[in-house]
C-alpha cells in the first residue's frame, strides 16, 4: 500500500476524494481520529468510533448548516443568495430536542409501513424506464435509469407534475454541490441562481397548498401545525424540502449506479444473485456497505471532549467518514471485498444511526433493491461500453456518486 505523508495530505481535495480508499485505511492504521494540519477539522475513520460520535448529540451537535451555508466566495454569490430565503436548521443540522418537532412532521410519510405500500408503484416506474430501451442492447443507464427513478418517486410524493422533473434534477444537484463544497467560482454562482429559483418555486407552492391542500408532502409541510399551533415559516418548510430533495436524489442514483458497476466487476457475485435473487436485499446492504453515497457528515463538539484518546476542543469539527468505517476490518473481514451473502453487510453506517438516521433509508433500500433486482430480471451479459465511461465522480466531499454510466447487454426474453 502506498502510504501518503498525512503531515501535508490535503484530505478534501479533488484527487483524494476521488481515490479515498487507501487513504482511509492508512488513517484507520495511524491515525484514527486524524486531526487535519493546520485545521480545527477531525477525521473520524474507525467504525466503533463513528458510531460513538453520531449517537451522541449532546456531545456531537449536528449544528453544523453554518459550516455548509457559508462560504460564498463572491459578493455576486452573496446577492443572489440574498434574493431568497434564509435557511434555518430543521432536519440534518438541528439537535434534540428541538429536531424532533420538525422529524415528527415526516416520519409518517416515509414510514416502513407506507413505503411497503409504495413498492407496486416504484416497480412500476422502473419497468416504464426499461421498457424504453430494453431493445437497444446499450444504454446510458445513469440517465436512463438511475438518475430519473429517484427522481420520479419524490417528485410524485412532493406533488411536482412530471414535466417539471428537469427542474427538480438541477435544484438537486446545485443543491449537492453546494453542500460539497468542490464547486468553482462559476459553478458557485449558477447553483446560488439555482437555489434561489428552487426556493421561489417550491414557497408559490405552498402558498397553492395552503389554498387548496393536496395529498402529497408539501401540502402536509405546508398545512401541518408545530409548537401549539403555529403553522411552519416559509425557510422552515423550505429547509425541508430541500434536504429531503438532495438527500432522496442524488444519494440512491449513487447507490443504483454504483451497485451495477459492483456486480460488473465481481461476476461470481453477479451470478451467485442471478441464481438466487431472494439474496437482493443482502446485496443491496453490501453496495450500500461499499458504495456509502453520503461518504461522510459533519459534527461539531460542544464541549472538550476526546474520542479514541484523541483530545477534542469544544467548537472542533468532526468529519465522520461513513465510508471508511464501513470497510473497516474489525467490523468487515476482507472489507474492501464484495460479498452479496455477507452476514452483518446490514451494520453499515451508510444511513447513519441514532437521532439523524436516515429518514428515506426503507425508500432507497426499496428502489435500489426494485431497480436491481428489475435490472437481473430482464437483462444478461452486462458489460461498460468502452470509450463512453469516466469511472470517476462528481466531485463533492460529503456526496460520492459515479459522473456516468453506460452498459452494454442483452435482453432475456
Ligand atoms: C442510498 C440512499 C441514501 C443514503 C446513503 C442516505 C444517507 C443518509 C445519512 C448517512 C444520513 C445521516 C446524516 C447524519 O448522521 O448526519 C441521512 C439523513 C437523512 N436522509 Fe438519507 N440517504 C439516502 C436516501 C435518502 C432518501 C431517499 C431520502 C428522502 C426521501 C433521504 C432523506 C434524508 C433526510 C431528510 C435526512 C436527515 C434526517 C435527520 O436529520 O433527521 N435520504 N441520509
Amino acid at each position: 500500500m502506498n502510504r501518503v505523508d498525512l503531515a501535508t495530505l490535503d484530505f478534501f481535495s479533488a484527487e483524494v476524494q476521488e481515490c479515498p480508499f487507501q487513504i482511509y485505511r492508512q488513517l484507520q492504521d495511524e491515525a484514527p481520529v486524524w486531526q487535519m494540519p493546520g485545521t480545527n477539522v477531525f477525521v473520524v475513520t474507525r467504525y466503533s468510533d463513528i458510531r460513538d460520535i453520531i449517537r451522541d448529540p449532546a456531545r456531537f451537535s449536528s449544528s453544523f448548516g453554518a459550516l455548509l451555508n457559508a462560504g460564498a466566495s463572491n459578493k455576486e454569490v452573496d446577492a443572489i443568495y440574498g434574493q431568497g430565503y434564509e435557511m434555518v436548521e430543521t432536519l440534518l443540522t438541528q439537535d434534540p430536542p428541538r429536531h424532533r418537532v420538525y422529524r415528527n412532521l415526516v416520519n409518517k410519510v416515509f414510514s416502513n409501513k407506507r413505503i411497503e405500500g409504495m413498492r407496486d408503484y416504484i416497480q412500476s416506474i422502473t419497468d416504464e424506464l426499461i421498457d424504453a430501451w430494453i431493445d437497444d442492447g446499450e444504454v446510458d443507464l445513469m440517465n436512463r435509469l438511475c438518475v430519473p427513478l429517484p427522481i420520479y418517486v419524490i417528485a410524485d410524493q412532493l406533488g411536482v407534475p412530471r414535466a417539471e422533473l428537469p427542474l427538480i434534477k438541477k435544484w438537486s444537484d446545485a443543491s449537492a454541490s453546494r453542500l460539497g463544497r468542490l464547486a468553482n467560482e462559476e459553478q458557485q454562482i449558477q447553483n446560488a441562481k439555482d437555489i434561489v429559483e428552487f426556493q421561489h418555486y417550491f414557497a408559490d407552492l405552498i402558498d397553492r397548498m395552503r389554498e387548496s391542500p393536496e395529498d402529497n408532502i408539501i401540502s402536509d409541510l405546508a398545512n401541518n401545525t408545530i409548537d401549539e399551533g403555529r403553522l411552519l415559516t416559509k425557510p422552515e418548510a423550505l429547509g425541508m424540502i430541500q434536504q429531503i430533495l438532495v438527500a432522496g436524489n442524488e444519494t440512491s442514483t449513487a447507490g443504483i449506479a454504483g451497485g451495477v458497476v459492483l456486480l460488473i466487476e465481481n461476476p461470481a457475485e453477479q451470478t451467485k444473485l442471478r441464481s438466487n435473487p431472494d439474496l437482493i436485499p443482502g446485496a443491496v446492504e453490501e453496495i450500500l456497505r461499499l458504495e456509502t453515497p453520503t461518504s461522510g457528515m459533519w459534527r461539531t463538539a460542544t464541549e472538550d471532549t476526546e474520542v479514541g484518546g484523541v483530545p477534542i476542543p469544544k467548537g472542533a469539527f468532526l468529519m465522520v467518514r461513513f465510508a471508511a468505517g464501513n470497510r473497516d476490518e474489525s467490523v468487515f473481514s476482507c472489507g474492501h471485498e464484495m460479498k452479496v451473502d455477507r452476514d452483518n453487510a446490514s451494520n453499515h453506517l451508510a444511513f447513519g444511526q441514532g437521532t439523524h438516521f436516515c429518514l428515506g433509508a426503507q425508500l432507497a433500500r426499496s428502489e435500489m433493491q426494485i431497480a436491481l433486482g428489475s435490472l437481473l430480471a430482464r437483462t444478461d451479459n452486462w458489460g461498460l461500453v468502452e470509450g463512453k465511461n469516466t469511472l470517476t465522480h462528481n466531485p463533492n466531499v460529503l456526496l460520492r456518486g459515479l459522473k456516468d454510466l453506460y452498459i452494454s447487454f442483452d435482453k432475456i426474453s
